[in-house]
């Protein structure tokens, strides 16, 4: 919905959208009356959200998604514009972080961190920019990190490729105009999937941080929620949500 507030009838995009922060993001933004496109590779995981979003009266589309892959992401754009005409909002949030020390120099890692964190959102960038100059009107949202903000050890390449994205979102702004938005979340500790991705080590360590002092990932989506509720001329540029005990 073109030229109003709100978030009722806007088209929402959302990579990463079967688990974790993408999901209840989905399941908020639907609720809200949104017509949402799920995007991520466990096709499974997608159909159900679907599934229980048509259930309780709303609207949703999905295709399998990997952001690693530049036809993918004109796929799930072209999906919005097919089943519901327009898109209005693409929530870049697929995200994995595998962490390690730098001198285990795990290479093959810091190159998938940056094929699905940096260029992953590059490809987001690339399928929707142009449909929203189209339209005339247009909203990035992408998922970054308070690891981007506080950087510590074991997180160097997890860190650069979000404050990579960061760095993105501005430049995007900057060229945007007054007719796109560009918002970047900085999500702290939330209760999600996020450590599946790491070695057994890190995930012990991670998952051992997450049950002493996460957030619920539905707090990360009311953060989106209100970035997309603006009115259009308002253009929140960055949100930090994180735990209270996150130091
Ligand atoms: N949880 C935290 O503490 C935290 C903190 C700061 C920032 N973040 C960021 O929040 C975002 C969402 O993560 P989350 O915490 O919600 O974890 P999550 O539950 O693991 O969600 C990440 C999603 O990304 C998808 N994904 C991974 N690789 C993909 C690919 N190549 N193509 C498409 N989708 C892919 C996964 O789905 P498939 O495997 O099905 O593709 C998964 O659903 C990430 O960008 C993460 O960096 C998380």
């Amino acid at each position: 919905m073109s030229g109003t507030s709100g978030i009722e009838g806007k088209v929402v995009a959302i990579t990463g959208a079967g688990s974790g922060i993408g999901e209840a993001t989905a399941l908020l933004l639907a609720e809200r009356g949104a017509k949402v496109v799920l995007g991520a590779r466990r096709t499974e995981r997608l159909e159900a959200l679907a599934a229980r979003i048509e259930a309780a009266g709303g609207e949703a589309a999905w295709t399998r998604t990997d952001v690693t892959v530049r036809e993918d992401l004109t796929g799930l754009v072209e999906l919005a514009r097919g089943r519901f005409g327009r898109l209005d909002v693409l929530v870049g949030n697929a995200g994995i972080g595998l962490i390690s020390p730098l001198d285990e120099v795990r290479v093959e890692d810091w190159e998938r961190m940056i094929d699905v964190n940096l260029k992953g959102v590059l490809y987001g960038i690339a399928a929707a920019l142009p449909v929203f100059r189209e339209q005339g009107t247009g909203h990035f949202v992408n998922t970054v990190s308070t690891a981007g903000l506080r950087v510590v050890p074991l997180q160097a390449v997890y860190a650069a490729t979000k404050n990579a994205v960061r760095t993105l979102s501005e430049g995007l702004r900057q060229e945007a105009g007054d007719s796109l938005r560009v918002t970047v979340v900085s999500p702290g500790v939330t209760r999600t999937d996020f450590p599946d991705s790491m070695s057994a080590e890190m995930r012990a360590q991670v998952r051992d941080r997450m049950d002493a002092i996460a957030i619920p990932p539905d707090a990360i989506a009311r953060a989106i929620a209100y970035a997309v509720e603006q009115p259009d001329n308002v253009d929140v540029g960055a949100i930090v949500v994180r735990p209270t005990a996150q130091a």
